[in-house]
């Protein structure tokens, strides 16, 4: 591993890759493959100690990153018999104010995620006790530290990373020889946050953190990141500058840490982004895709004009050597891109379609939109799906979850009066619909935010999303016998941690797809969250698919995939980008506007403040300019999409 100081990279020996990174990474195909080999780490340490007869002291981390790394040591407690008995814990943090059974404090968290799972003894787990008395703090905090010195130091510091480089609760401006703390979260961190408390009101101001320094003193560190928010403070923990205002970036002081990350996450590193700037790349079609649009980019020069010497310059001289000359390179490229831009997403009827992303056959096609939440199909591919319906295709939506855990209670309020007063109104006598309503009425009234909605209240929650994504269809055009509401039961826990999907996920979209014979599925490709429902929406899709895949009417049919909430695709991956007017984006945004439950101060808004609507324009405004920008036609917004192939 080469070290640089510059961020220019080091060229190393020669015929050596050039390496731009400080921190050793190690790269993995996805989260779950890399959880399982730090887990085989940590457990192989356990052992060693065991041989040794000495205890196993870990630092652990919470939040969302290390769920699998936990997961697989229970399954290898159960399974393989590995014993955390001479295993004595700490964690880095816990919110504060804080009781440790609150269902949002770290300590719970640890329960139930490893501590009940295992054979830890009770008093050899240690996490920061987030009510003890402000006047203690400072003597408490140093008694923590204290603590772990006086069982020898970590031998191993589990850690993830917040999306503004704070590990542990040790925000930007914390200093390499901080201490054990009372700090003040960052704004950042308690909108990310907000998912799990329901609301960025309820997430605690302020956390105890064990300091930069006492992590920094563990023998050994492994950091964790999955999902493409983590990609860029990635990047620059691992290339950029020693810096306080990236309080990860201090790991690469120290002398044997990794940083174990997934393919989202690595996305922004250099060898990553442009591999070719790092060593000799096979250069296939893909490959100049990407090569070509980063110049163009880069450069701020349309694809068309890039000359011999931007290739040289721009460490592409092998590229261009096998071309002969760049001009060749940039129609090559230019005219990949244009075929992905269609008007006609369902194909179009009568017209040669060597050059198109879509078949011209059949003319009508049976269309099959999955949507993982009720909004995502208006809101990632809104453009599409109206003019696959004003293109006379048979257009289904099916809605893969309820989405009721996203309803504000006032709304489901809202609705609940509205069904007594309607049957007051109208002399309806339902006497099991009142008791039913008058039950949830008087729940959300007096439930606390801790609590777990009552079936009945999910129920209307979910109800009061169903009518919107009916309000939507009859928008776009379609009957809402076409809406297929699947209410797909791992979404149904009523909380913000999921259920595994199970073989009744699988079978009610197997059967679905069955029943329709589509002869295009669109569905949410948007793996950039690991643990979200988008995420298991598609892993039961994808399972569903594998099984039918052998069937006659599937031979038929085309998968495509639109990205969900985080980003666009990039422009290599595209192969599809549909255009649209100015009026066809109002148009889009009036459908989006029908979630009225999703509009203002939403629940889950999650880090990123706009509204739905807004980001969906922001993007495929994005995307369109960013065609523009490479030479192609300029038009007001563009959606995209990927074909996946069995
Ligand atoms: C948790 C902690 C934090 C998290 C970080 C990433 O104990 O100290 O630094 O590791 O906020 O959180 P996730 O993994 O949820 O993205």
């Amino acid at each position: 591993m080469q070290a640089s100081n510059n961020g220019k990279g080091t060229s190393g020996t020669i015929g050596q890759p050039i390496t731009y990174e400080k921190i050793p990474t190690q790269i993995f195909a996805d989260s779950k493959e890399a959880s399982y080999a730090v887990a085989k780490e940590i457990s192989d340490l356990i052992r060693q100690k065991q041989k040794e007869g000495k205890p196993c002291v870990l630092g652990l981390a919470t939040g969302s990153s290390p769920k699998t790394v936990y997961a697989i040591l229970v399954r290898m407690h159960r399974e393989e018999g590995l014993s955390f008995k001479n295993v004595i814990s700490f964690n880095l943090d816990e919110y504060y104010q804080m009781e440790p059974d609150s269902i949002y404090s770290y300590h719970r968290f640890m329960k139930e995620q490893l501590f009940d799972h295992v054979d830890i003894p009770k008093e050899n787990y240690f996490l920061p006790d987030g009510t003890v008395p402000a006047a203690l703090l400072r003597d408490y905090c140093m008694s923590y530290e204290n603590k772990i010195n006086a069982v020898g130091g970590l031998d191993f510091q589990l850690l993830g990373i917040g999306g503004n480089g704070h590990i542990g609760f040790n925000e930007p401006g914390s200093l390499i020889n901080s201490h054990t703390r009372l700090i003040t979260l960052d704004h950042s961190t308690r909108a990310a946050a907000s998912m799990e408390f329901g609301g960025l009101h309820n997430v605690p101001r302020k956390a105890i953190t064990l300091g930069v320094a006492p992590i920094l003193n563990a023998r050994r560190i492994v950091l964790l990141a999955w999902g493409e928010r983590k990609a860029s403070v990635i990047k620059s923990a691992v290339e950029g500058p020693v810096t306080e205002l990236n309080p990860a970036s201090y790991l690469q002081a120290h002398a044997d840490v990794s940083f174990v990350v997934d393919e989202s996450a690595a996305s922004e590193l250099t060898r990553i982004k442009t591999p070719w700037a790092v060593d000799s790349v096979i250069w296939d079609n893909k490959m100049i895709k990407k090569a070509v649009t980063h110049l163009s980019q880069t450069l701020k020069k349309p694809i068309l004009k890039l000359t011999d010497k931007d290739y040289n310059d721009n460490g592409m001289s092998d590229l261009l050597a096998q071309y002969g000359a760049g001009y060749e390179i940039n129609i090559n490229v230019f005219n990949q891109l244009q075929h992905t831009i269609t008007g006609w997403p369902g194909g179009k009827p009568n017209a040669d379609d060597t050059h198109r992303p879509e078949r011209a056959q059949p003319a009508k096609k049976r269309v099959l939109i999955f949507s993982p939440h009720p909004d995502d199909d208006i809101i990632s591919m809104g453009g599409t799906f109206q003019r696959l319906v004003d293109q006379g295709h048979e257009v289904h939506v099916a809605y893969q979850t309820s989405g009721n855990i996203a309803v504000a209670d006032d709304e489901a309020l809202r609705f609940i009066d509205f069904v007594v007063d309607f049957n007051n109104g109208f002399a309806i006598d339902s006497p099991n619909a009142t008791k039913l309503f008058q039950d949830a009425k008087d729940f959300l009234r007096h439930t606390k935010n801790s609590e777990i909605d009552t079936p009945e209240v999910r129920k209307v929650k979910g109800l009061v999303r169903r009518g919107e994504a009916k309000a939507t269809c009859r928008f776009v055009g379609i009957p809402t016998s076409q809406a297929h509401f699947l209410d797909m039961p791992f979404y149904e826990t009523g909380t913000v941690q999921k259920k595994p999907i199970g073989e009744e996920d699988i079978k009610i979209i197997e059967n679905l797809i069955e029943e329709v014979k589509p002869h295009q599925i669109y569905a949410a490709g948007d793996f950039a969250d690991p643990h979200g429902t988008h995420k298991v929406c598609w892993d039961a899709i994808e399972a569903a698919l594998q099984r039918s895949k052998h069937k006659n009417f599937m031979k038929d049919c085309w998968v495509w995939l639109y990205r969900g909430a985080w980003a666009e695709w990039d422009i290599y991956e595209i192969e599809m980008a549909v255009p649209m007017s100015p009026d066809q984006v109002l148009k889009k945004r009036q459908g989006i506007f029908k979630h009225q439950s999703q509009k203002d101060g939403v629940v889950f808004q999650g880090e990123d403040s706009r509204e739905f609507w807004q980001r969906a324009e922001e993007r495929n405004r994005g995307t369109a300019q960013l065609y523009d920008s490479l030479g192609l036609a300029e038009y007001e917004a563009m959606e995209a999409f990927v074909r996946w192939k069995f």
